[in-house]
């Protein structure tokens, strides 16, 4: 089976109903997706699929058959992505496990809403569980990526 993942095509020995989470990760070799809870309620595995964001370990991989895959190796190859940028200027990350999910669905919001408010951001994350609590910076670090201050106004 041929999948293209960040602009790379890969012919995988996977069966039609495999989720697309293990194909990433045992497969081609991208850890940086997580495994939650498999069930769609954590947001641990999100990765792009043609620019919107999708739970990874819920997808059978023939699902991507012909689309593009990005995960959070392919969001920048340096760390200098908008979103990984503010991230890493407000040290967002606690424990780190959810981070990649929680990076890609902030990616995949401000590529559809410039100067994201409030309530847009958490409506758009709260697929993205993060246990250590990190939601007030995850939101700071949002607002930052769109060039807003804190609260959301103009930087
Ligand atoms: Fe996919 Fe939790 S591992 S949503």
């Amino acid at each position: 089976m041929k999948l293209t993942v960040n602009g790379v095509e890969h012919d995988v020995d996977a069966t039609p109903e495999m989720p697309l989470l293990w194909v990433l990760r045992d497969l081609v070799g991208l850890t940086g997706t997580k495994y939650g809870c498999g069930l769609s309620q954590c947001g641990a595995c999100t990765v792009h699929l043609d620019g919107s964001p999708v739970k990874s370990c819920v997808l059978p991989v023939s699902a991507v058959a012909g689309r593009a895959v990005t995960t959070i190796e392919g969001l920048s190859s340096d760390g200098s992505h908008p979103v990984q940028k503010a991230w890493a200027e407000l040290d967002v990350v606690q424990c780190g496990y959810c981070q990649s999910g929680q990076i890609m669905a902030a990616a995949a919001l401000l590529q559809q809403v410039g100067q994201p408010t409030d309530q847009q951001i958490d409506e758009a994350m709260g697929g993205n569980l993060c246990r250590c609590g990190t939601y007030p910076r995850i939101r700071a670090a949002i607002h930052k990526a769109a060039g807003q201050n804190s609260d959301g106004g103009q930087a």
